[in-house]
């Protein structure tokens, strides 16, 4: 193949699967600030699903080709950049993206790149990015998460929800989880979950105020709304925060304002895809001092629950839609 083409994963389209299909694509180009990753290996999340469907268009600027997190060696960049950031030709590092990530290369910001943790494979660095950046900024830039407090988080089992269990447990929280099977509870309880709420068969609201002993939760990371946001408030003790960081339940809520008041809560919420690369990259330096030494220790772990060809990019959102799996789910180049 020509050196210039590569392969990358595109969407032929708006719809289901099928749509992602295999293509050539021109070698993107690094500008300033900016390196050339040959990737290794691409992490899926469910904001690709929403752009596949159409629901999720990349910032302007940015690729058209899904893929918000990579892994794989620093093949060109800018010099000056990359001496600043310590990073030299022929390294391994992971990268958060704002796009173009389903790709044989793509280009990311100096600042958005990590080493790849020693010990971890292509498979589970690409794997980090975009919940662990998404976690920090959330739970603990905006929700203030503290030691000794409890985390509510809903969807326990996601790629998002098992950073979260970790990281939360590493900084000394205690952490109630919610998700759809008893199997996804056990799961997470394996990670380090003080508590599982299948939300199937148990009202969550109603096991916060049995679990908490009335109390409530500090700090909820929420990704449903919708009708989850008035028991939500309920849920939160006072001074509590509530960060909403996706709706799958909707984006409409009706809420107890009066609780807000009365308990002096926080409702508040982010999406990390449109934010400035100076942001990201103040995450990137928090992550790298207080969260790669605990990944390298073997004390946080990137949960992989299957890896696929890229070329098979349609069974792997197909498995992530039928949310039959734990953590995340990883194309290989
Ligand atoms: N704001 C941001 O910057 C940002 C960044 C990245 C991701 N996100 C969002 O975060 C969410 C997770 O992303 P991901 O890549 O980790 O996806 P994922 O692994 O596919 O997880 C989706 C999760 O949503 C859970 N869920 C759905 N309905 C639920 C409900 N009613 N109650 C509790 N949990 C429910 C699922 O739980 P079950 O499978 O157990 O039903 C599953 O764990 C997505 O909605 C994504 O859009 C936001």
């Amino acid at each position: 193949m020509d050196k210039q083409i590569m392969h990358a994963v595109e969407l032929a389209g708006f719809g289901g699967p099928q749509v992602l299909q295999l293509g050539q694509r021109p070698l993107p180009v690094a500008g300033m600030g900016e390196l050339l990753i040959r990737v290794a290996a691409s992490g899926i999340n469910r904001p690709d699903v929403l752009q596949r469907k159409g629901h999720y268009a990349p910032p302007p600027g940015v690729s058209d080709l899904p893929g918000l997190e990579v892994a794989g060696e620093v093949v060109a960049g800018d010099e000056a950049a990359m001496a600043e950031a310590g990073i030299s030709l022929g390294d391994r590092v992971c990268a958060l993206l704002a796009g173009g990530g389903y790709a044989e290369y793509c280009v990311a910001p100096v600042v958005q790149c990590l080493p790849v943790p020693k010990g971890l494979d292509d498979v589970q660095a690409a794997a980090l990015p975009e919940t662990f950046f998404t976690v920090w900024s959330n739970v603990f830039e905006r929700g203030r998460l503290q030691p000794g407090e409890t985390l509510l988080i809903q969807g326990g089992s996601s790629g998002i929800g098992v950073a979260a269990i970790q990281l939360a447990k590493a900084w000394g929280a205690r952490v109630i989880v919610t998700a759809g099977s008893d199997a996804k509870c056990a799961d997470c309880l394996a990670l380090g979950a003080d508590h599982a709420i299948n939300y199937r068969s148990q009202d969550f609201a109603e096991e916060v105020q049995r679990i908490t002993e009335g109390r409530g939760v500090d700090v909820i990371l929420d990704m449903v709304a919708g009708s989850y946001v008035a028991r939500e408030v309920q849920s939160l003790a006072e001074e509590g925060r509530l960060v909403i960081i996706a709706v799958q339940g909707g984006i409409k809520a009706e809420f107890d304002a009066g609780l807000v008041l009365r308990r002096r809560l926080v409702v508040t919420g982010s999406t990390l895809r449109p934010r400035p690369v100076d942001f990201k990259g103040a995450i990137a330096k928090a992550l790298r001092r207080e969260v790669w030494p605990l990944i390298e220790a073997g004390k946080i772990k990137s949960v992989i629950h299957s890896s696929f060809p890229a070329a098979q990019a349609a069974q792997a959102h197909a498995l992530m839609e039928s949310s039959q799996h734990t953590g995340k789910i990883v194309l290989t180049w």
